[in-house]
């Protein structure tokens, strides 16, 4: 099947679990805005179906997604462009979940290394939805018939996974319905890591607050956190192999070179040689100048929820224009009998 049968069309999502961090900026948030600037269909969603495949206190949760809503515009995506949605609020995503939990196959989930981790030593215990969640997330894209998806490393497997539940529907039913999704998963800012131990995601659950820049952090907390960040003896070196196996100042150059739109090339072009006592002060401005007023914006849209709140209505609306039609006909492939108008 071609997949240039389909109108190009960008989907991605982030969980409104609390603390944004760089990570998530420089490997999604940003990744959406230059699709957006680009000639493209954009459709960003807060998953909030996601998001409860863990327990979430409810009031944290509300906070959470509208303050996940107020990060992405404030991180440049315009609301008129690009469809802003909560995942609870179009509910042909679970919908087509159900189709899709019944074209995956258990070994598929058993694979996945994400469910591994989150489920821990006690398997028997996680939720059916933490097990079933790339279902979801296979919905979630399939139900726009999105053609790309921009994520960071750690999702490669679960987009994999929604290319074979695509490809097995469309197999078992001989059609040519679902596309086959292209990953986009490239640039500096893939994968970033913790700056307290640069063998480690930088991750939103790290008990250690000090491992992640948020997106809250004001411009203080960000720069104490770089000057403290781990680092080795050395001085950085010029070419790309001189960091290989130096995690932390690895880490510390990509993410120059994700904020500041570089290949990690051109950053040690112009910082090879350089001690950290000089590079950290570069990389603390760099910081503060793209990120404060990220943060700046984010706690004034804050004080607007209702406008939040409204922005998300209509994302939903714009949105199930596309979803409804296509569900309809996932029905009508499957063998579902239409409701008959009276
Ligand atoms: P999550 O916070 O797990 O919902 O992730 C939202 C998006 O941020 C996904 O596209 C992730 O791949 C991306 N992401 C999360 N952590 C990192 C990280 N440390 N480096 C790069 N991208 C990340
Ligand atoms: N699973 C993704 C994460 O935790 C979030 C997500 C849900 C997503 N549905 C998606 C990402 C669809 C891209 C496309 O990061």
């Amino acid at each position: 099947m071609s997949e240039t049968s389909f109108t190009p069309r960008v989907f991605s999502g982030i969980q409104p679990t609390g603390n944004l961090h760089l990570g998530n900026y420089l490997g999604a948030l940003k990744r959406f805005v230059d699709w957006q600037a680009m000639d493209a269909e954009t459709i960003y969603c807060m998953v909030d179906l996601h998001a409860i495949t863990v327990w979430q206190n409810p009031t944290d949760l509300q906070k959470s997604t509208r303050e996940l809503c107020a990060g992405f515009i404030a991180a440049g995506l315009d609301p008129e462009k690009s469809i802003l949605i909560n995942q609870s609020q179009v509910p042909e995503h679970a919908q087509l979940a159900w189709v899709f939990n019944c074209v995956a196959r258990m070994g598929w989930m058993q694979r996945m290394t994400q469910f591994k981790d989150k489920a821990g030593k006690n398997a028997q215990n996680a939720s059916l939805g933490l097990f079933a969640y790339p279902a979801l997330m296979a919905a979630d894209i399939l139900v726009y018939h999105a053609t790309h998806v921009p994520v960071g490393e750690d999702q490669k497997q679960h987009l994999e996974l929604a290319r074979d539940i695509a490809t097995k529907f469309n197999h078992d039913y001989g059609v040519d319905f679902f596309p086959i999704t292209e990953p986009v998963i490239e640039g500096a800012g893939t994968r970033v890591m913790s700056l307290r131990d640069g063998t480690k995601k930088m991750s939103k659950s790290d008990v250690s607050d000090a491992s992640r820049i948020n997106l809250t952090d004001d411009a203080d907390t960000i720069a104490k956190k770089i000057r403290k960040a781990k680092t080795d003896p050395d001085a950085l070196p010029s070419e790309v192999e001189g960091l290989s196996d130096r995690a932390e100042a690895k880490n510390l150059v990509n993410i120059y070179a994700g904020l500041n739109n570089q290949s990690v090339e051109d950053v040690l072009v112009d910082v090879g040689g350089k001690q950290f006592s000089e590079f950290k002060p570069m990389l603390v401005e760099l910081a503060v100048s793209k990120m404060s007023p990220i943060t700046t914006e984010m706690a004034r849209l804050m004080e607007h929820q209702d406008e939040i709140d409204k922005i998300l209505a209509r994302g939903a609306e714009r949105a199930r224009a596309i979803t409804a039609p296509i569900l309809r006909q996932t029905y009508d492939i499957i063998g579902m009998v239409p409701p008959a108008p009276f």
